[in-house]
């Protein structure tokens, strides 16, 4: 779906639908009937118009993951109750360009309805997609999201996924299992977003390198070439792949070991042990052109700006109780009538999030894109605006924020179950 004229005015319905998932018949939620939900594509100082129809039996509501917007209209608090609907309306920021997305975030349901297929991309195009090396790209976008099934519907969730996310069996690329990509080009943009609950996705193309050229809010300042690529959930990525020769390639999600723990049983008693690393999982097959002759590489992106002094240094430490699936922002459970940090708009901070936890936790912010400094003491490896790092058991994180909109909003870990069960705090800015 694509903006006109300066407006993209659409009606979604979130609603259970009956649809063939890789093979198999299955009742999914969905975002006006398909799986993923559909793409909207936009251009900064776009008005977008979206009125969301609850036709679930619970309420929900809808997010606008990563756009600087006020959050009195991307409100994490507002309830959609069911049969009722709502209308978000909202200009596209002017100099943002990206892959970004929509998810529900009814604070205690956003695991299941993210589950069981409630997402969708948005892509904000760019004055800089005419550069003859992007314009030229053959893009794609892949939306990662895995699944299970159970009787025709998402798996329900047991206490052991509310501990470490829920992951599941089917491994979908845009809803399908294992799709072949036949390109017509030598030279590939691929938007990639992970819609999954608590899955990583540690990508690697086979024989090819990566080009990355964009983070989850905007363009690099040049490409960087990396062997493979770790996609937090939450996090989106832009690369380039020059196929060099033809052939089948596979996309592959190399083994990652994200802390994440199993059950034994020891004499009757359960025990919590570390689960080890995943199986190499096939994501896609990419089939190259003949004779393929890729595109030079562009030399240079975006120019990331150069951030005024911070004001402030704030320290947010993660934490857990694995048993009771309870998870902690500085000690405290998520409670939406507290403002756990109160800050200055247009000013600029240095948040240090630490996870003392003893498994990766993806930390992101609404509204306030920002500069990752540091992770694990290690200088992060370029400039761009992100809204996820992931940060792995004993890391600190160092991130400066600019403070755009004001009002309340949230900050969370994207395992959306250990948001859901507390590990999210309230940001006030004035
Ligand atoms: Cu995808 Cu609160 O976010
Ligand atoms: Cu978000
Ligand atoms: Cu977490």
């Amino acid at each position: 779906v694509r903006s006109q004229g300066g407006l993209l005015s659409l009606k979604l319905s979130a609603t259970p639908t009956p649809l063939a998932l890789a093979g198999q018949r299955a009742t999914l939620l969905t975002y006006g009937g398909s799986f993923p939900g559909p793409t909207l594509r936009v251009r900064p100082r776009d008005t977008v118009r979206l009125t969301l129809e609850n036709r679930l039996p619970e309420p929900t509501n809808l997010h606008w993951h990563g756009l600087p917007i006020s959050p009195k209209v991307d409100d994490p608090f507002l309830e959609i109750p069911p049969g009722e609907s709502w209308t978000y309306e909202f200009a596209v920021p002017k100099e943002l360009a990206g892959t970004f997305w929509y998810h529900p975030h009814l604070h205690g349901r956003v695991a299941p309805q993210l589950f069981a297929g409630l997402l969708g991309a948005l892509v904000v195009e760019s004055s800089l997609d005419a550069i003859p090396e992007l314009r030229e790209a053959e893009e794609h976008l892949l939306v990662l999201k895995d699944l299970a099934l159970q009787g025709g519907r998402p798996a329900p969730h047991t206490p052991m996924d509310w501990m470490n996310g829920k992951e599941g069996d089917l491994v979908l690329v845009n809803g399908a299992l294992r799709p072949t990509l036949v390109a017509q080009k030598a030279t590939l943009r691929l938007r990639l977003l992970n819609a999954s609950n608590a899955r990583y996705y540690r990508l690697a193309l086979q024989d090819h390198p990566l080009y990355l050229i964009a983070a989850d809010g905007g363009f690099l300042e040049e490409p960087l070439e990396v062997s493979e690529l770790l996609l937090a959930p939450g996090e989106r990525a832009e690369v380039l792949v020059r196929l060099r020769k033809e052939g089948r390639f596979l996309l592959q999600a190399l083994p990652y070991d994200r802390g994440a723990m199993g059950m034994m049983d020891m004499g009757g008693m359960a025990h919590a042990m570390p689960q080890g690393p995943s199986r190499p999982e096939t994501l896609l097959y990419l089939i190259a052109p003949k004779n393929p002759k890729p595109l030079p590489l562009p030399k240079a992106l975006s120019p990331f700006p150069t951030l005024p002094a911070p004001v402030v240094t704030r320290r947010l430490v993660l934490t857990e109780d694995m048993m009771a699936a309870r998870f902690f922002i500085n000690g405290q459970v998520f409670d939406h009538r507290r403002v756990d940090l109160k800050g200055q708009a247009q000013t600029v901070e240095v948040w240090e999030v630490e996870n003392q936890g003893d498994m990766d936790h993806p930390f992101h912010l609404h509204v306030h894109p920002f500069q990752v400094l540091s992770v694990g003491g290690r200088p992060f490896p370029y400039r761009a605006w992100k809204d996820v790092v992931n940060l792995k058991a004993g890391e600190v994180a160092r991130l400066l924020v600019p403070l755009r909109e004001k009002g309340r909003t949230v900050f969370h870990c994207h395992i959306v179950e250990h948001e859901d069960r507390g590990m999210m705090g309230v940001l006030e800015v004035g």
